[in-house]
Formats: C-alpha cells, sequence, structure tokens
C-alpha cells in the first residue's frame, strides 16, 4: 500500500517537474517579434541626443510627411492620445496641436532611462493651442495606460521594434476606448525579387530614401546600414508608389514583417485594419488604421 502511494506521488511529481518544464521551455524559446538587441540603442539616457538629428529630420520620409500623416489619422479636438514608442518626441507637437488644449497627449516608451530627457522636452512643446503632454513608461508587453482610456494610439516605426506584438496588441485593445483606434506607421518591406517577379523592371537594389541618413535612425547598434551599406542609395524612387519601390537592404535586415504580415497579425488580435494610402509622398512607409472588433 505504502509502496502504491510512493508511487503516485512519484508519478505526479514527474508530471508537475515535466509541466513546469514544458512552460519553461515555451517561455525561453518563445521567438522574438522584434529583430533581437533591436531596441538596445535606447536604453541610454543619451538616446534623445543621439536620436534627435536623424529622427527630426526632413531626410526622413515620415518626419518631412507628419504633417499630412497626422491629417489622415481619426483624431479630434478635446481626444486623448498615446504616443507608442514616442523616441524624441518627434510626433508629439504635431499630436498636441490636433488635439488641441481641451485633449491630452502621453507620450510613451520602454525606454525608461531617456524618459527623464524626453519629460523636459516636451515641457518646452507646449503652446496655448495645444495638448497638454504628460510622459509615461510602458513595457514590453503592456502600454500601462488604464483600460478604456484613450482615444487613438498612434505608433511610428515601433511596430517592428515590438518585442511581444500579441501581448501589447491586447494591452493596446484594452486600452483604448470605444470606437478608438490604433495606428501603424511601418516600413514597407518589399525585397527586389517582389519587383523583379512584378514585371515592372527597375531592380536595381534598393530605391527608397530617407532612412538613407541613417535610418539611420541608425539604431546605432548596426553601423552598416543608411549610406554606409556600399549600395549607392538613388534620390528617387522611380515609381513614386509603394508599389514601384523596393527596400533598402537595411530595411530588410532591420524590419521583421512585411506589411502583409503586420496586417495579418493585427487582425488576428481582433482589429479591423484599413490601410491609409492618400497620405502624399509616402513611400518608404505605409499607414494602418486598426480598429478593434
Ligand atoms: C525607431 S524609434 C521611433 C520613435 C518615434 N516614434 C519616431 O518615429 O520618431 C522606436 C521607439 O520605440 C520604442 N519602443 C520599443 N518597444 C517599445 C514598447 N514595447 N513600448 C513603447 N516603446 C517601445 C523604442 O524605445 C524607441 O524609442
Amino acid at each position: 500500500m505504502a509502496e502504491r502511494k510512493a508511487l503516485v506521488k512519484a508519478a505526479q511529481a514527474a508530471c508537475t517537474l515535466g509541466f513546469v518544464g514544458y512552460v519553461l521551455y515555451k517561455v525561453f524559446t518563445r521567438p522574438s517579434s522584434a529583430r533581437p538587441g533591436i531596441n538596445a540603442p535606447f536604453q541610454d539616457s543619451n538616446a534623445v541626443a543621439t536620436f534627435e538629428s536623424k529622427f527630426e529630420n526632413t531626410d526622413r520620409e515620415i518626419f518631412a510627411k507628419r504633417e499630412g500623416i497626422l491629417g489622415a489619422l481619426p483624431l479630434s479636438e478635446g481626444h486623448v492620445v498615446a504616443d507608442l514608442g514616442a523616441g524624441t518626441g518627434a510626433f508629439l507637437p504635431g499630436l498636441a496641436a490636433r488635439v488641441g488644449p481641451k485633449g491630452r497627449v502621453i507620450a510613451l516608451d520602454n525606454a525608461a532611462a531617456f524618459l527623464p530627457v524626453l519629460r523636459e522636452k516636451v515641457s518646452k512643446m507646449v503652446t496655448p493651442t495645444s495638448a497638454p503632454i504628460e510622459v509615461g513608461v510602458s513595457s514590453h508587453t503592456s502600454t500601462g495606460l488604464p483600460d478604456a482610456s484613450v482615444d487613438l494610439i498612434f505608433s511610428a516605426d515601433v511596430y517592428h521594434h515590438l518585442e511581444h506584438y500579441a501581448e501589447m496588441l491586447a494591452s493596446i485593445k484594452k486600452s483604448l476606448k470605444p470606437g478608438g483606434a490604433f495606428i501603424v506607421v511601418d516600413f514597407e518591406k518589399i525585397p527586389a525579387e517582389a519587383k523583379r517577379c512584378s514585371g515592372h523592371g527597375h531592380s536595381h537594389g534598393a530605391v527608397s530614401h530617407g532612412h538613407g541618413h541613417g535610418h539611420g535612425h541608425g539604431h546605432g547598434h548596426n553601423p552598416g546600414h543608411g549610406h554606409a551599406h556600399g549600395q549607392p542609395q538613388p534620390h528617387h524612387n522611380h515609381h513614386h508608389g509603394k508599389q514601384g519601390g523596393v527596400s533598402t537592404e537595411w530595411v530588410m535586415g532591420h524590419v521583421r514583417a512585411n506589411k502583409q504580415q503586420v496586417k495579418k497579425e493585427i487582425e488576428e488580435a481582433g482589429f479591423t485594419v484599413t490601410e491609409r494610402t492618400e497620405v502624399a509622398g509616402l513611400k518608404d512607409y505605409y499607414l494602418l488604421v486598426c480598429r478593434p472588433n
């Protein structure tokens, strides 16, 4: 009898161990949803100073076209808007102007080291006709916002930096007020082969421009990207449109997923995704409006 009990206990212990082992295996072997190390350059108190000239530079397509991008968003006066992955704050003045003094802007980033510098910077951005801007910290898996608290979560050049996109998408969904939207502005990832297959010619390598200056966004950890990667970077997209462009080698290596994959991931997280194509001059990037189902 005692022997049987001992056997049952041993079997139970083995099952528990097996289960714990399985959970640990799943957690530690879970594929990252961003290129490993992609966020390392931001974990530095000097990151705002380092990236300011790269992010807030008219050679960067989404900075040059920021008014058009912001104009395409479902934003009104009085709205509460979060800028997820605000970085150096390139989009904050424009967001604050659009929602006006009755609105609120929350700049979120998970690179806590530079947030005091960002806080100092945003204190100088507010004008009598713009919204107050707060700075908050998010994590890899959560916006850190209260449930149903914001009308819009804007993200520019951030989706491919999300290390746990599924968890973050669930958190984004919870943070949005009913009727709210999540905005993704991210890089087109179009390989040269796709271009050749489409039969439109001009498969001469990277034609997109703007991030050369270091797309720089340079993230610092990849000194070879941008102009330095040995490819001439023509300053024109010969096709003047996303369909015509192919992505730079740097983008191909830096960005995890292409637009179709990103759309699929967001749809699987329970959003309806609509692409907005009317922003004049957007070639290297796309803009998605994602509404919870
Ligand atoms: C390429 S920068 C873009 C900055 C800014 N949105 C812009 O376009 O100028 C990416 C930013 O996303 C931030 N980031 C990465 N993962 C994040 C997360 N889970 N939550 C918030 N920010 C995140 C990084 O710290 C970095 O500031």
